[in-house]
Formats: structure tokens, sequence, C-alpha cells
């Protein structure tokens, strides 16, 4: 995790709260240190006795009391699962060092195949047997060995976007604050508004959004988190990072996302929480599920990582569940340009403790209340996230479109689309179809240049990871089944309608003896 340099020109609204609450005037600190640490936080501090917050917490959304032996969230538990971060004493000041060399943390294959992310080139055999003369005109335009139809652009060339960012840049570099300061507050406001949130949290990424919001809320050792059998793995890390026990539920195979009536089957006295995630864009239902929890005295974190802006019944994800986490990673609907990520809830307390948390368990400077992590949503990608956020709608309705070609156009009989819920306005964070010969399908649209991913290859519960939970082959055969079908087809907001038809007729040529 890349860290910023952090400058000790200090804004001046920054230094008053600065001087006010934190130190003699006048003493502005070492550099890596007053502008980490010295700022007032934007709600002030309910309870300052970090652990019972916790426990109030649990009680408030458990409705029992811990289960015997349970403990609160493990301290520490966050660090086993974070890259070893930067060393850096920043009691002493100093610069801190750089990170460790090593790849860069990659969330899911649409980051990992950069190629993909970057707009590059498409390496390896696929390619070889290009006819472009075949291809929508958009494709053949396409010089040498670039990907005619690419999976995915961050579209950093749309008009007018570079002026913007670079407005967003240079107001941080000018203010001279890095860390937690008025981008990352502006953003938190304006994201919170959005969703139709009371409070949003800045964090680093989602991963740490998820674990933190559980730890908020008080779950952690003996505690089970239902979760979805087929998700992204970071859902799952996220409860195995708090200490709490993986109950894996089955998908609703229409939308994709926790089905409410399996979710009921698998409430037992030490539940604790539901953990659904609104998969590929499509929101989870929501309301069934608060309803379950609501009967049952469960903390709801919804998993909105990929469904920035979807809505349930008119309600956006970020207002649906008690928390929800989000992630901003680059190619989300809504990203940064970097890793970052959020939690809303209309809960204060909760966004007071999510507030101390991320900070080292601290709202006073040098004052530690809980065993905190360091994880803060930083000044310049708060700053570009400001720059995209009002574009997000329009860039949503730009998905729906695409996504609309492809129900129109694909040929049903080679692919099963997905399905959208009639109390659901889907968002495409990916456009997933299921084929039960995927694997010779995605060869041959890679022929002839059409990229696709899949999300994804290994069910959770079959990651060597999890292997010491003893989950078998068989357990979650719809998980397993979705594993073995899904198949992620070309979707951004770039594309056009057009470009979706053409990627459909391409299909529909790989039944032709074609491609
Ligand atoms: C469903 C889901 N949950 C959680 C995460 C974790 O987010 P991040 O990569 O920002 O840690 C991701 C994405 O990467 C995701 O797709």
């Amino acid at each position: 995790m890349a860290r910023l340099a952090v400058s000790t020109s200090v804004p001046p609204t920054h230094v008053r709260k600065t001087r006010q609450l934190h130190r003699p005037a006048g003493d502005l600190g070492s550099p890596g240190e007053s502008v980490l640490c010295g700022i007032e936080p934007a709600c002030p501090v309910r309870d300052r006795a970090g652990l019972l917050p916790l426990r109030r917490a649990q009680r408030l959304y458990a409705g029992r009391s811990r289960p015997p032996g349970a403990e609160p969230a493990a301290a520490g538990g966050l660090g086993q699962l974070r890259r070893a971060p930067a060393r850096r004493d920043h009691r002493g000041g100093g610069d801190p060092e750089p990170p460790a060399p090593g790849p860069a943390h990659r969330a899911e294959p649409v980051a990992r195949d950069r190629e993909f992310l970057v707009g590059g080139g498409l390496h390896g055999a696929g390619l070889d047997g290009l006819r472009r003369e075949r291809l929508h005109p958009r494709l053949r335009r396409l010089p040498g060995s670039r990907p005619p139809m690419k999976f995915f652009d961050l579209g950093l060339a749309e008009d007018g976007l570079r002026s913007e960012l670079d407005a967003a840049y240079a107001r941080v570099i000018d203010s001279g604050w890095t860390i937690l300061g008025a981008e990352m507050e502006a953003f938190e406001r304006e994201f919170a508004a959005f969703c139709g949130a009371k409070h949003a949290v800045g964090v680093g990424n989602g991963l740490d959004a998820l674990v933190l919001a559980l730890r908020a809320a008080g779950v952690g050792p003996g505690a089970e988190v239902i979760v979805p059998s087929h998700t992204f793995i970071a859902t799952w890390l996220a409860v195995a990072a708090v200490g709490a026990t993986i109950i894996p539920v089955e998908a609703d195979p229409r939308t994709y996302t926790l089905d409410p009536q399996a979710a009921a089957a698998a409430v037992t006295p030490k539940t604790a929480a539901i953990l659904p995630v609104s998969l590929y864009g499509h929101p989870a239902d929501m309301d069934a599920l608060m309803e379950l929890a609501a009967r049952h005295g469960l903390f709801v974190l919804e998993d909105a990582a990929q469904s920035h802006g979807a809505e349930h019944r008119g309600r956006r994800t970020g207002a649906l569940a008690h928390a929800t986490a989000f992630s901003f990673y680059p190619t989300k609907n809504l990203g940064a340009l970097g890793d970052a990520g959020a939690v809303t809830t209309d809960d204060p307390a909760l966004a007071d403790r999510l507030r101390r948390l991320r900070n080292y368990g601290s709202e006073r400077k040098y004052v530690h209340e809980v065993v905190g992590v360091n994880s803060r949503l930083d000044e310049l990608q708060a700053a570009f996230l400001r720059v995209f956020l009002p574009r997000l709608e329009a860039r949503n309705a730009r998905r729906r479109e695409v996504a609309a070609a492809y129900a129109r156009s694909l040929p049903t009989d080679i692919v099963t689309p997905p399905g959208e819920a009639d109390w659901a306005r889907a968002v495409y964070h990916l456009y997933v179809v299921r084929s039960a010969r995927r694997d010779a399908l995605q060869a041959k649209l890679a022929e002839a240049g059409v990229q696709t991913l899949i999300h994804y290859p290994t069910p959770c519960h079959l990651q060597p990871a999890f292997a010491h939970l003893g989950f078998r082959a068989g357990q979650f055969p719809l998980a397993e089944r979705l594993a073995a079908e899904v198949l992620s087809l070309p979707m951004w907001p770039g594309m056009t309608p057009a470009d979706a038809e053409a990627v459909a007729a391409a299909i529909r040529r790989t039944e032709e003896g074609g491609s």
C-alpha cells in the first residue's frame, strides 16, 4: 500500500483546530505526524471508552449477550491479512519509508489482468487467429496486437475529466494536507448524501471497510456470520479476519445474491450478522434480509463493493443495511486512482467507532481507546473520488444501456443472460452470462478478439486459504456450478450498445463453426 509523502505546510483551518485540541499554539509537530493525526474528528466522540461501545453494539444488533467464550474482535486480526506495512515512526516524525517491494494488491481478476485495466495489448495465444474483417468497425480500427474488444477501460480519456483530476490533484498539493483532511471530509459528506445515508467513513480499501464494520459492530470470535457461497473472496476474508465463523449460504440463481430463505434456514443461536453481497451490480434482496435480521436481532452489513448506485425498491445501496461496505478500487463503478473504501451507516455510534478504528483506535491525539489499525482514505484519492462521484449516475446509465443491448441481442440458446429482479435497478459492474460450455466459449471469443473474464473460477469454500474449514467439493453445488459456468462479457461505460451487439454476434458465430 503506497504511502504518501506528507508535507508540513498545514492549511490555516486545520492548524487552528489542531492547536486548540491537541498541542500548544505554535507547535505544528514534526513532518509525518501532525498532519496525520492532529485533526478534530468530523463528529464529536460520544463515548471514549473504547471497548464499551463495541459490547453495546453487539447487544444492540445481536439482541443477546455474547456467546460463552466469545471475545471482542481479535486485536490485530486485520493486521494478519494486511500486507506488511511500510515501517514508519509516526511518533518521532520523519518521512515514511517506501512500502516493501512486491506486487501491488490486486483484488480481483479484473484488476489482476492489468492489461485490461490500462487498455494495453492482450497477451497469449488467443489473438493469433484474429479475423478482423469480420468484426465490428470499432474493433477493426485497433492497430497491431491491441485487443479488438477490451474487457474494460477506466475511461480516463473522457471529455473534461483530465482537467478536473489535475485540479483535484493541485488542490491537495496546494493545501499541503494529505491525510485526514478536508477532501476526505467533503467526500464522506457527498458520498453519504449520494447513498441516502447519514454517515460515510472513508477507509483504505473495501476489505478494510468490511473488516472494520464487523469490528465496529462487535462481531468477533464465537459469532456466526452468514455469507454468500458465491462471492469475491474478500467477503469471506473479512469474517475470517475478525475471528468469526463463516456460514456460507447459496445464492438466488437469478440474481446471484444471497437467498433470503436459505439465509433464514442458516440462522442459529450463535448467528450475529448477515453479510449479503450485491454482486456484479445487482442489489441483494435487502428488504427480506432486513426483516429476517429484525426477527433475530442480527447486524446486517451489505458488501456493496460492486454496486455503487444500485437501487432496491428505489433506495440506493449504502442506505439499505445497518452498515454498507464499499470499495473504490479503480475498476469499480465508482473507482479512485488507487486503493480506497468507505462504510456508510445511519448509526452515529457505529460511525464514531469506525473513525476510531481506522486511525490507530484514536479520536484524540495520543489517546488510543481501542486497538485500531491504519486504514484511512487519503486526501488525494478522496479528491479524485469527488471528481468521479458526480459522473457515477451517467456512467451507470451507460452501463445499463449496454446491458439492455446485451439482453436484446445475446443468443439465449448459447448463453443465459443475468436476471434483474423487478424490485432492483442493477448497475452492471459486470455483465455475467452462464454457459455449460463456458471454457470453450471463452476460448473461441478470445480467438475472435473479445476479452472475457471469470468471476470467479474457484468458489471460496474450495480456496486453499479456507482448507482448514473442512468444506468439501459438492457441499455448495450452486456455487460450484456458477464457478464452472459464469463468464463476464466486456462491460464499461465507454462501450456502446453497438459494441454489445457485436459481442453478441461474435457469440452467435461461435456456434456456426467459425468465430
Ligand atoms: C464483492 C467485493 N467485496 C470486497 C472487495 C474488496 O475491495 P478492495 O479490493 O477495495 O479491498 C471487492 C473488490 O475487490 C469485491 O468485489
